[in-house]
């Protein structure tokens, strides 16, 4: 099967990185990483691609006199590494519309909560998880969805369930909730691979 070429953008440990990897690698997702980017130099995500073999790049705005520079740059190594999907793993700079604009419905998230709840400003990290657990909720989960300009508001890809248990911390419940990402961030990917992914009037539907 051919496998698709992919950039992965991470800010952080990189762990949902690290699962891609290890799926690609036990020959369960038809990909390839073809560059890992972080804007923050000491990404550990960066670290893991260099274990790996995959180019690791740090590119930050501080690198560049205006957004616009920032955007070509990004936008041309996409270009030279025939990027056909972006993935945001962990990733914490909003892109810019030039951005998503060129890669329209090629560009998807992962977010630790059932959206559209638990999503929007602020709601990164363990902040989801404590707004879940004051919120009493019984099940979280994790969402994959297409980034559009909005934040956390493109069409969704995948969502899973993960349940709450009454002795959760916001820690314990990240934790758990994590190894569901790990899962189904792959698994989306497949259905790009597979180009099973369409999209209509903001709508995601899976072919069978
Ligand atoms: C994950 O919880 C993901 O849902 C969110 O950022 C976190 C990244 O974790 N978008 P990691 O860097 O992949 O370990």
């Amino acid at each position: 099967m051919k496998k698709i070429k992919l950039a992965v953008l991470a800010s952080g440990g990189g762990t949902n990185l690290q699962s891609i990897i290890d799926n690609i690698e036990a020959g369960r997702l038809s990909a390839e990483i073809k560059v890992v980017i972080s804007n923050n130099s000491k990404a550990y995500a960066l670290e893991r691609a260099r274990k790996h073999n995959i180019k690791d790049i740090h590119l930050s705005h501080k690198m560049f006199e205006t957004k616009e520079e920032f955007d070509e740059k990004l936008l041309e190594i996409f270009k030279e590494n025939q990027i056909e999907l972006v993935v945001l793993a962990g990733y914490m700079k909003i892109l810019s519309p030039t951005v998503i604009r060129a890669y329209k419905n090629r560009i998807i998230n992962i977010h630790p909560a059932l959206l559209p709840h638990f999503g929007g400003k602020g709601m990164y990290g363990i902040h989801v998880h404590e707004a879940v657990l004051k919120a009493g909720a019984k099940v979280t989960g994790v969402t994959v969805h297409l980034v559009d300009e909005v934040y956390d508001h493109g069409a969704i890809i995948a969502q899973r369930c993960v349940p709450v248990e009454d002795q959760d911390t916001p820690e314990t419940l990240a934790a758990r909730v994590l190894k569901t990402e790990h899962q189904l961030y792959s698994e989306a990917i497949q259905l790009f691979a597979e180009e099973k992914v369409e999209v209509k009037d903001n709508r995601v539907y899976i072919k069978k």
